[in-house]
């Protein structure tokens, strides 16, 4: 609605107000953001970058780090000449550079839609773990990660189920470089812990978690919600880690109140 002086005045406008930047998550790239790509583009212009070392972007060897990926996705919005702040969305490892991004640049971020993502850094164990994987890659290549992580990523229900979505989401993630994959996993092996930055969080943010999400544990998605100010929670039944691409419908609905709702504001 555009308010004049004594009246109200509906419009339609295909020009989009708000700008979603959605990061993508490990080992995946912007292809997994297809389904809000096209169920969004009403709403919000969706810029969606493949993070260095993955999709179609530059593998370029050498220290990956969450300030790396912000600091490259700040630079996209610049080249774009985005000036206006951004809803930045973030799934899993994207939501890690999400929280950087918004410690950078906060007069940059209108919102946070925060996916399948925690904000506590890895404990010794994860960080051994990390290690593990990097060795792995190293000596095996990357498809030692990626080919037995389909099933981690999606809910059984899913997984039993939906051929074609295994298919995609295989080969997303078939794209992934060694070097991507590599410094991908050191980033976040040595990321820092965002849970003191969630109660400084002062814009609107809606969390979405899978219900059956076999890699982030539900109770970090009540943690971000229960620590940040202004936070909406929302589970989806019968989806995984991969939410947003096993329940496009319902994700996209969230999305699209929410960013709704920000425009009223
Ligand atoms: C992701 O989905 O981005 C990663 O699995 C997150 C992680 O390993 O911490």
């Amino acid at each position: 609605m555009a308010r004049k002086k004594d009246f109200q005045m509906a419009y339609i406008d295909t020009k989009p107000q708000l700008t979603l930047l959605l990061i993508h998550g490990f080992p995946l790239n912007s292809m997994m953001w297809w389904p809000q790509i096209n169920g969004l583009d009403r709403v919000a212009r969706v810029i969606a970058p493949d993070l260095r070392g993955f999709g179609r972007s530059e593998a370029i060897d050498g220290a990956y780090s969450m300030r790396t990926f912000a600091d490259d996705c700040k630079h996209l919005l610049d080249r774009l000449e985005v000036t206006e702040p951004v809803v930045v969305g973030g799934f899993s490892m994207g939501g890690y550079v999400a929280f950087e991004f918004y410690r950078r640049y906060p007069s940059m971020v209108r919102g946070l839609i925060l996916t399948g993502t925690r904000a506590g850094a890895d404990d010794e164990r994860s960080r051994e773990g990390r290690t593990q994987a990097i060795e792995a890659v190293q000596k095996n290549g990357a498809e030692v990660i990626t080919k037995p992580m389909v099933s981690r990523l999606l809910s059984n229900y899913q997984f039993n189920r939906n051929e074609e979505l295994i298919g995609t989401v295989t080969d997303i993630m078939g794209s992934a470089s060694e070097a991507g994959m590599i410094g991908a996993l050191t980033a976040m092996r040595d990321r820092d812990d965002s849970t003191g930055t969630l109660a400084k969080i002062d814009v609107p943010t809606l969390v979405i978690h899978g219900m059956d999400d076999k890699i982030v544990p539900v109770l970090d998605a009540r943690i971000m919600d229960e620590e940040i100010p202004n936070c909406q929670l929302q589970f989806i039944p019968r989806a995984g880690h991969l939410v947003n691409m096993e329940s496009p419908k319902q994700w996209n609905a969230l999305a699209e109140s929410f960013l709704t709702e920000l425009l009223d504001e």
